[in-house]
């Protein structure tokens, strides 16, 4: 028996309970630390072998480290069991209940300047109406030149229309569409084009990139009544009511006559002085139109003297905040999925 028996076993017994005590990495580390540093009890022995007897020493540093490895084996038996323990409750804690239903995805839904598009092309389907598209970037000749368009036309202008360098532009309208259906597939005719356009504007009531929807019908004998008669039918499919409507003179250089058409106020029916769609008119503009300009029959080579039609055009934004009661055009462009899904369109 050497003097620190006393001592070592108490370091021992001290050990065993604070061991039991430690339940995670951070307090065996503790207990590590406590027992096996620089300031531990058993270090502090270690020091102090030199000062026994001589014939103690041998058997005194033995007795010292014994307990030293049995300690570090000890904390890494604890130290094993700990992660273990551990690594189980994190796989506990992340795990996946396969029985639990998936997360719903909503339902989606169609864009409202889409689904006018769908129901415009539906409608006039019915009449015989198919659908002719055309390419976005245009040439001068297509989307002005072959519209009657005099070169001092302001659409031509820089302030109105985005040009390429080469001379090309964004379609500023529908109505190039007209002149290549009619180069492609000569009349009788009946077409309707729906598409984007683009002009150099941009406010809360303008986007630089817009909706139209261009509609021709060229063949023999046609009259304004037959015109007429069309957006009729047109105008009642997209508001699913028959509506009040005027025509007004007006000037279009690839029609003649020109007209604009007018239809009801779909919010007050003209009831309304204060009404802030109609401001009060009673009447809303909802599309220009003519009978085709014999010089646009000839640039689509189409003979004047044998046929005849009309055409319109119509901005699809516009009426699509009509028929779904936008207050604000930006709403179409700015691709907000949670308020195109949320019913308010
Ligand atoms: N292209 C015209 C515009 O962008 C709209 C238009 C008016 C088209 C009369 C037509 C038409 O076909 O006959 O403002």
């Amino acid at each position: 028996m050497t003097s620190i028996t006393g001592d070592l076993q108490r370091i021992k017994d001290d050990f065993s309970e604070q061991l039991r005590g430690a339940d995670s990495s951070e307090e065996l580390q503790t207990v590590k630390v406590a027992f096996l540093g620089k300031k531990s009890a058993l270090t502090s022995l270690l020091k102090r072998l030199g000062s026994l007897p001589a014939d103690e020493r041998p058997a005194a540093g033995e007795a010292v480290n014994s307990l030293r490895d049995s300690i570090e084996a000890a904390i890494l038996e604890k130290k094993a069991a700990i992660e273990e323990e551990e690594s189980a409750a994190d796989e506990l804690k992340n795990l996946v209940d396969v029985t639990l239903p998936a997360r719903g995805r909503g339902w989606g839904g169609i864009h409202p300047v889409a689904q006018l598009t769908q129901d415009v092309v539906e409608i006039l389907a019915g009449i015989g109406f198919s659908v002719a598209l055309g390419p976005e970037i245009e040439d001068d000749f297509h989307n002005f030149e072959a519209l009657n368009i005099p070169a001092s036309h302001p659409a031509r202008d820089m302030q109105d229309t985005f040009y390429f360098p080469d001379g090309h532009l964004l379609r500023t309208h529908t109505s190039p569409v007209q002149v290549r259906a009619m180069l492609k597939h000569g009349a009788p005719i009946r077409i309707v084009c729906p598409g984007k356009v683009y002009r150099r504007d941009s406010d809360p009531t303008h986007s630089p990139m817009f909706h139209q929807l261009e509609g021709l019908l060229v063949e023999k004998d046609i009259s304004v009544a037959d015109m007429k008669g069309c957006l009729e039918v047109l105008m009642e499919g997209i508001f699913s009511r028959p509506l009040k409507s005027r025509y007004r003179a007006s000037y279009f250089p690839f029609t003649e006559p020109s007209l604009e058409l007018d239809i009801e106020c779909v919010e007050c029916s003209g009831r309304n002085p204060s009404c802030r769609i109609c401001k009060g008119t009673g009447w809303l503009e909802v599309a220009g139109m003519g009978m085709v300009h014999p010089n646009v029959l000839r640039n689509g080579g189409i003979d004047p003297a044998v046929y005849n039609g009309f055409a319109w055009g119509l901005g699809l934004d516009r009426i699509a905040m009509l028929k779904y009661r936008l207050t604000d055009l930006r709403v179409l462009f700015e691709g907000n999925v949670p308020y195109l899904l949320s019913g308010r369109v």
